[in-house]
């Protein structure tokens, strides 16, 4: 017996993809809202523009923006490609050092986004304009807060006290059960929420400002390959010459 034709399920809709660079190790979302069509790329990486556009062409999705959590240093931002060949904004921090953005965040702002809205918390210290994006029960914490661990401060304008009170003051005190979706993996790990990085993140936990700040300093590691054009590129929304 034939099957009805039921119209698609809205449900049917995924809300939520990541994507790994293997290249920097970032890692990209891909979010959708569940009853229209609408989607947004959180820091998605120039190479991979074409499997993007893929995954948005099989999910059905319309791509709105591209947000940036802020100016990285270690991969060419999808930005400006995917403006051009899909029709999206691309949204920067506010003092990013951004041009030509079509949208520049600052603390508090709300962007409209499907049945509901993405909302822009300030979360500087990585580097001197960062943000964290809360969607539903999630955050989208860019390289401020990672899982067990938090970003480096010395490749563009960082400041680890800046970072430590954006973290502690900022995301620490949201409810446990936020999901925490980082710019890096941690090996297999690349989820956690607010409520275990609270208690057992070993950079933060009973660690005072100026212990962070003092950790931070004695970190050694080495800057990512062609950072000067990274950062280049990326101040054009991720186009270069
Ligand atoms: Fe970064």
């Amino acid at each position: 017996m034939p099957l009805p034709n039921a119209a698609p399920s809205p449900a049917a809709y995924p809300r939520l993809r990541r994507f790994h660079d293997a290249r920097s190790g970032t890692c990209s979302y891909l979010i959708g809202d569940a009853l229209l069509p609408q989607a947004a790329l959180i820091d998605p990486v120039r190479e991979d523009v074409s499997l993007y556009l893929g995954v948005l062409d099989e999910l059905g999705y319309r791509l709105v923006y591209v947000l940036e959590t802020h100016l990285h240093a270690d991969h060419v931002s999808a930005g400006a490609a995917l403006r051009e060949l899909a029709g999206a904004a691309v949204a920067c921090p506010r003092g990013s050092g951004v041009l030509g953005a079509d949208l520049l965040l600052a603390d508090g702002d709300r962007l409209p986004f499907g049945t509901g809205d993405i909302e822009v918390l300030a979360t500087p210290g990585h580097s001197a304009a960062c943000v964290t994006y809360r969607w539903q029960e999630r955050l989208f914490t860019g390289d401020a807060l990672l899982i067990g661990d938090c970003g480096r401060c010395d490749e563009a304008g960082g400041n680890s006290g800046q970072l430590y009170d954006s973290i502690s003051r900022k995301l620490l005190p949201l409810p446990d059960e936020l999901l925490v979706y980082p710019g890096h993996d941690r090996g297999e790990r690349w989820v956690s929420c607010i409520g275990e990085e609270r208690r057992r993140n070993p950079l933060l936990r009973g660690i005072s400002r100026d212990e962070f700040i003092g950790r931070s300093r004695q970190k050694s590691e080495a800057l990512p390959p062609a950072m000067a054009h990274n950062l280049a590129a990326n101040r054009r929304c991720g186009l270069s010459d």
